[in-house]
């Protein structure tokens, strides 16, 4: 699985399915010995761990692999690394690169692939967790309002979760600095003012500044940042009733929310986490199903 452009409305639905039966204490033991390995060339916390505590879950065999001693450093390629991993005997990978679609260089690869993250491109098992704790809100999709704030033309996350909503019936406003913005950032939504987007969302998304991926005339100083398009204390009294706050994370505390906002009432960011395990659980499972492996 590389992008949610890939799957059908169905599929979405039935991985989304087996993810809630998950979180509500389903479990499932794959039958075999079954291998898979996490290759992540980019940073991360939470969906290497996350992938890593799915995959023992389910009951398969976690193949280290430590990308900053790897043969990549000699200069081999990812599509060698992939095939190695493959000939080797593992069953199944999750992949991160900072390369957008970088899994365009692996069209030779059998073994299951799950995409960690590309660039700026997609993150389809954040997006799973995301639509996980949306539905798990308010039991629905169609008629939700889900707003994005931030760096959406960087943000492979914006990217997958605005697709997919619209998909499934929601609507998605968009806001931040409007430089930012361009028609592609604005495929799968409507620019709103900060502040009109608050008072309107059920869902608002708050996204990290993709410092990483900017040239340096699109940044901002973090104060700068947090007092224009930030969630605010003031801000958050602005919002509906039951609406809640949701964040991919890593978090800047003070730059796109304030601190005192991150473990509010109405913040689902450490439940998204959380869930992230179940949905992750979910789509291997889906994966390796495909390929004709059995769960009990
Ligand atoms: N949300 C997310 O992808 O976090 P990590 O970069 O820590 O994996």
């Amino acid at each position: 699985m590389f992008t949610i452009a890939e799957l059908s409305t169905e599929k979405i639905n039935t991985i989304l399915k087996e993810a809630l039966a998950f979180a509500e204490g389903k479990t499932a033991k794959i039958e075999g010995e079954v291998f898979c390995s996490n290759l992540f060339f980019e940073d991360s916390t939470r969906t290497k761990t996350s992938f890593d505590i799915a995959e023992r879950k389910l009951g398969l065999q976690v193949v280290p692999f430590d990308a900053s001693h790897s043969s990549v450093n000699k200069g081999e390629s990812l599509y060698d690394t992939v095939k190695t991993i493959e000939s080797l005997g593992v069953n199944l990978v999750v992949i991160r690169d900072k390369k957008d679609r970088y899994y365009e260089d692996l069209k030779n690869i059998h073994i299951p692939v799950i995409n960690g993250g590309d660039g700026t491109g997609n993150h389809p098992s954040q997006c799973m967790l995301d639509l996980m704790t949306i539905y798990q809100e308010f039991g629905k999709f169609e008629g939700l309002k889900i707003g994005i704030i931030g760096d959406v033309k960087h943000s492979r996350v914006a990217n997958s979760n605005a697709e997919a909503l619209r998909r499934l019936g929601a609507r998605v406003y968009f806001s931040g600095p409007e430089q930012w913005f361009d028609e592609g950032a604005l495929i799968n939504g409507t620019y709103l003012a900060v502040d009109e987007l608050i008072a309107e969302v059920d869902v608002l998304m708050l996204l990290r500044i993709q410092h990483e991926r900017h040239d340096s005339k699109m940044n901002f100083s973090a104060s700068e940042y947090h007092r224009k398009y930030g969630l605010t204390k003031e801000r958050e009294r602005a919002m509906k009733k039951d609406a809640v706050i949701m964040h991919p994370a890593p978090i800047n505390r003070g730059v796109e929310i304030d601190t005192d906002l991150v473990e509010c009432e109405r913040s689902r960011i450490f439940k998204q986490m959380q869930n992230g395990v179940f949905a992750r659980m979910a789509i291997i499972k889906n994966a390796l199903e495909e390929k004709g492996f059995t769960f009990k």
